[in-house]
């Protein structure tokens, strides 16, 4: 019999899991934490499976050590976390409050004392109510008043953290929190979410300027995108055209000016019913263009479209929830596909080629900037068993070919730096509550005793050796 064929990284790979503050920190109203957005949301009925909020979360905010020591015992190199805005800077205004501040400074030297090197995100999604209250992301003040808060942190934590990122996802912010509605704030203005996407890339470009004046030359700023892997249901001119479509409101609203300084030409004119985009400042686009250290990429599921006369029957499968309302200003008639293949708990494909053509697709629009991933990852309905552990074979066996990709795409040239696992542990899972459990580590929110699956021991053998375990 052969032997099977060893995979291996390059020794300097980053092996590390991901979360985000509002998902697991729980202790919303202390130390002088407000309340953001999903905290307005979630406590809003109707909004969350099950009436869920992050009030108490899997209480990171107190047991942090222990979730720290847990990432260490299992091997991992690198922890992706986010800062809650609403916990450092209350109202989106004025001074830093140091108590907020002092939280992450022991997390972050917690990691780097276990040898856990930290990658902080600035916004996964938790705007200060206040700001909300004077008009959110579809405001211009929002953008400048998240530069003033990436300055403050970036001052805090810059002797500390070397990898910087900005936004987390700002399709989800636009697209999912202000046309259809699903996410906070619950919006459903197609107009405004085409000018919190405007924003949403100002705040980007703003905040890496205000990044780069304070953090020291050895630090690396990114964004994370969920660029969108979009398939057409065939070559007909016609599904090619929805395919661009959705591109562009997927992708090329956030890439064209991050990367190439302007918005695509079919965007613009494909969203010309819904605004004008007048919006859009002279200065605007040069500020958004900055130089980025490295590019962060989080992949589920791609998706599959075609033309209105194409369409499948029942409910639109957009995988982006129930929503009446679309998430894609301007396209109405497009249709969504469920893509072929077994899926996971959310009804996502697993289609890990997927991951690989997003990969090879930003190594060529963005040349020479390192890559990450920085979600990839499947909730599956995981239990604890007669001996206390618990057994996630069909989660191993997505990392397994998500990260055999990832090392196709290594071979195939692409400069991937590192991989984040979706999620640390099981966590608030936004519009889903609790029900959905993405994590390595189970968590029993009874008890809120942490659990590391067999999926967490399998990522960890992969993470001391540098090798895909079998
Ligand atoms: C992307 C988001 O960044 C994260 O917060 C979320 O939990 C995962 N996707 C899974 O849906």
């Amino acid at each position: 019999m052969p032997e099977p064929m060893t995979v291996s990284f390059p020794p300097a790979f980053l092996w590390g899991a991901a979360t985000s503050a509002y998902q697991i920190e729980g202790a919303v109203r202390e130390d002088g934490r407000t309340p953001s957005i999903w905290d307005t949301f979630s406590h809003t009925p109707g909004r969350t499976a099950g009436g869920d909020t992050g009030d108490v979360a899997v209480d990171h905010y107190h047991r942090y050590r222990d979730d720290v020591a847990l990432m260490a015992e299992l091997g991992l190199n690198a922890y992706r976390f986010s800062v809650s805005w609403p916990r450092v800077q209350p109202t989106g205004r004025g001074p830093a409050v140091q108590v907020g501040l002092d939280f992450y400074r022991r997390l972050v030297d917690e990691l780097l004392s276990h040898g856990i090197k930290p990658a902080l995100t600035l916004y996964h999604w938790d705007l200060p109510q206040e700001l909300e209250d004077a008009g959110g992301w579809p405001e211009r003040d929002t953008a400048l008043r998240f530069a003033e808060y990436a300055q403050l942190v970036g001052e805090a934590l810059g002797d500390r953290v070397e990898q910087w990122t900005t936004l987390n996802e700002p399709w989800c912010s636009a697209f999912l929190g202000y046309s259809s509605g699903v996410h906070a704030p619950g919006r459903t203005e197609p107009q405004a979410a085409l000018r919190a996407a405007h924003h949403l890339n100002l705040a980007h470009g703003l905040a890496m300027q205000a990044l780069r004046s304070v953090l020291p030359a050895r630090a690396s700023v990114a964004v994370s995108l969920n660029s969108q892997v979009i398939r057409p249901l065939s070559q007909d001119p016609a599904d090619l055209a929805a395919a661009q479509r959705i591109d562009d409101l997927a992708n090329g609203v956030f890439h064209g000016p991050m990367l190439q300084g302007a918005y695509p030409a079919t965007l613009l004119e494909a969203t010309s019913s819904v605004t004008d985009w007048s919006f859009v400042l002279d200065k605007d686009l040069a500020d958004i263009k900055q130089p980025l250290d490295a590019l962060g990429l989080n992949y589920y599921t791609p998706v599959l479209v075609s033309s209105p006369e194409r369409a499948p029957e029942g409910p639109r499968a957009d995988g982006h929830g129930t929503s009446e309302h679309s998430p894609w200003p301007g396209s109405d008639d497009v249709a969504f596909h469920q893509t072929p293949g077994d899926r996971t708990e959310m009804g996502w494909t697993i289609d890990p080629d997927g991951l690989h053509e997003l990969i090879m697709r930003y190594s060529r629009l963005a040349p020479g900037v390192p890559l990450y991933v920085t979600e990839n990852g499947a909730a599956y309905p995981d239990k604890v068993d007669g001996d206390g552990r618990v057994h996630d074979p069909e989660r191993i066996a997505y990392l397994h070919a998500h990260l055999a990709t990832v090392h196709r795409a290594l071979a195939d040239g692409a400069d991937v730096r590192g991989y984040y696992l979706w999620s640390l542990m099981d966590n608030f899972e936004w519009a889903y509550g609790y029900a959905k459990r993405f994590g390595a580590i189970y968590v029993d929110y009874e008890t809120l005793e942490r659990t590391p699956k067999s999926s967490a021991h399998w990522y960890g053998k992969a993470a001391r050796s540098g090798q895909l375990p079998p």
